[in-house]
């Protein structure tokens, strides 16, 4: 298969990580292939914070932890059925960030743009040999003080992932994929 449509297809978001750090020099070249992504009038308006420090990682948790216990027992509550489906989140020991050894925030306001960039990236740590995943509970930290001052987040700025990297320690199955929805006119 074509090596690229290969990489894309076997991409998967891993939620199992080994305790190995990540060289700096992989997760600059992620990163790189982030920066490299379309960008509306090539603004790259974009930027990236890297979290690989134990200490910042586990201010990151209790405080994401936190938002997405809400969200679970919230769902557990009003929603069995779906609860169904994901209690086995609830017996992991790190169901945000999955204790992978690298967190990198994309931080802009453009949308679109950071979408792109964040799947730059995740093919680019594939590729590598890297397990990632795109994390939407890996931002609801906004509520710390400390970690806004820590990402240096301005008025307007959003947080796009953050994207975790690591080495898997289990890599998943594929999920079944639709075909997609094409009209041809
Ligand atoms: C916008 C967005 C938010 C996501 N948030 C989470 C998340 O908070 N936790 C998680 O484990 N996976 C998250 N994912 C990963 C999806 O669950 C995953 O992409 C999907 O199940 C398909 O699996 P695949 O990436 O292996 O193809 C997110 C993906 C996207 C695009």
């Amino acid at each position: 298969m074509n090596p690229v449509l290969k990489n894309i297809k076997t991409r998967r978001s891993v939620r199992s990580y080994k305790n190995t750090p990540v060289p700096k020099e992989l997760i600059e070249k992620v990163i790189e292939a982030g920066n490299y992504a379309p960008a509306g009038n090539n603004s790259q308006s974009w930027r990236f914070v890297v979290v690989t420090d134990t200490e910042m990682r586990g201010k990151l948790y209790n405080t994401a932890y936190a938002n997405w216990k809400r969200f679970f027992d919230n769902i557990k509550k009003n929603n069995p059925e779906h609860f169904e489906t994901v209690k086995h989140y609830g017996e992991m020991k790190d169901p945000v960030y999955y204790e992978a050894p690298c967190v990198v925030f994309v931080i802009g306001t453009k949308a679109i743009d950071c979408a792109l960039v964040t799947e730059n990236m995740m093919l680019a740590a594939h590729s590598l040999g890297l397990g990632s995943c795109y994390l939407y509970f890996g931002a609801q930290v906004l509520d710390n003080p400390e970690i806004v001052k820590a990402l240096d987040l301005k008025e307007k700025e959003k947080i796009f992932g953050p994207v975790i990297l690591g080495y898997a320690d289990k890599f998943p199955d594929p999920p079944p994929k639709k075909a997609p929805s094409v009209k041809w006119v």
